[in-house]
């Protein structure tokens, strides 16, 4: 089989996706104009234009400017369908999808508002496309602890439609331990937790989220090749990295694809995932990255087949719903 049409038939999960970073210019054009929202480009070629980032707070920068054309319910469940229709196209069977609720808050958008129309998306997305999702809330690490703590009591009325919290936005400087009191009360809660650590930081700040926060997966995480021991750590524990290599080399953390240590952390024993963190902005949904990682760092099948069983034990599912797919996704490993 041809390497685009098996990457495309391996069931995959994907465990990192910023529902606001799958808000593509047109639509982002599209919804400020419904909604009366001013935007900082002049057009969509314009916007895409403006997508020559340096490192990630210029992304965000922008990223916080795109959102601002979200208001409505119907908004949030557009966006997250349009996701899901090319998830869907990719062989995503489940995808686990983080949303910043404190970005919409902060301009008047009522939670319920966010939650409302991703949840029906996702119910949507199961009838229509077959595509099973959850929702992770997470807090944005440049705003206080306090700020943290007042999101989780706007959600925790409706805690049963979330799976879990993350943490994301500027990472230099905002180290896990300025969020580890609220973790631990997410986690007394219920709630799986993960954290964006060793993107742009320290490897430290890794050992922080395992250590303080108690992340059951490390968003990113591609730091941790500079911290031996923390590698061992990491592979004798079984913790999930989902890597974004495109995202990756968008935001200057790798020059080149060949040269991102994907394949140096999976040969490390690491449970390694592939996502597109924020495909609308860093130009490629999750096929695309798969496609490109296996072509830049020559990945052999096996690897390939390795990395889609790893986002599919990793995710937060029952092994009842994941059984299924793993079975497919031996008989696809076997067919090619
Ligand atoms: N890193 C941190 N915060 C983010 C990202 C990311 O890659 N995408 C959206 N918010
Ligand atoms: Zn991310």
């Amino acid at each position: 089989m041809e390497l685009e049409a098996f990457l495309r038939a391996l069931p995959k999960a994907e465990l990192h996706l910023h529902i606001e970073g799958s808000l593509e210019p047109e639509m982002m054009f599209a919804l400020a104009q419904r909604n009366g929202v001013p935007l900082p480009w002049p057009s969509v070629e314009a916007t895409r234009a403006a997508y020559a980032f340096t490192d990630l707070q210029s992304f965000l920068d922008l990223y916080y400017a795109g959102a601002a054309a979200l208001i409505h319910e119907a908004d949030f469940f557009d966006l997250a369908m349009a996701y899901f229709h090319r998830a869907a196209a990719d062989g995503v069977v489940h995808a686990e999808l983080f949303f910043d609720p404190q970005t919409h808050t902060a301009r008047g958008v009522a939670y319920t508002t966010v939650l409302d129309g991703l949840e029906r998306a996702c119910r949507t997305a199961q009838a229509d496309l077959g595509v099973s999702s959850r929702l992770i809330l997470c807090f944005l690490r440049h705003l206080s602890e306090d700020d943290a703590f007042a999101t989780l009591a706007e959600a925790e009325p409706h805690l049963s439609r979330i799976h879990g919290v993350g943490l994301d936005s500027s990472e230099q400087g905002h180290p896990p331990s300025k969020f580890a009191r609220v973790f631990a009360r997410c986690r007394e809660l219920g709630l799986h937790v993960v954290a964006h650590a060793g993107e742009e930081g320290p490897p430290a700040y890794i050992w922080e989220a395992l250590d303080l926060l108690k992340v059951e997966r490390i968003d990113h995480g591609v730091r941790a090749a500079e911290d031996a021991d923390l590698m061992a750590r990491l592979a004798k524990e079984g913790t999930p990295l989902t890597v974004c290599p495109l995202s990756n080399v968008k935001l200057c953390v790798f020059k080149q694809l060949k040269d991102h240590n994907l394949a140096q952390l999976l040969r490390a024993g690491i449970k390694v995932t592939i996502n597109s963190d924020d495909p609308a902005y860093f130009g490629g949904y999750v096929l695309q990255n798969y496609l490109e990682t296996a072509q830049a760092l020559q990945l052999s099948r096996d690897e390939l087949v390795q990395i889609a069983r790893n986002s599919l034990e990793a995710s937060f599912v029952s092994d009842a719903e994941r059984a299924p797919w793993l079975a497919r996704l031996e008989a696809v490993a076997a067919s090619a």
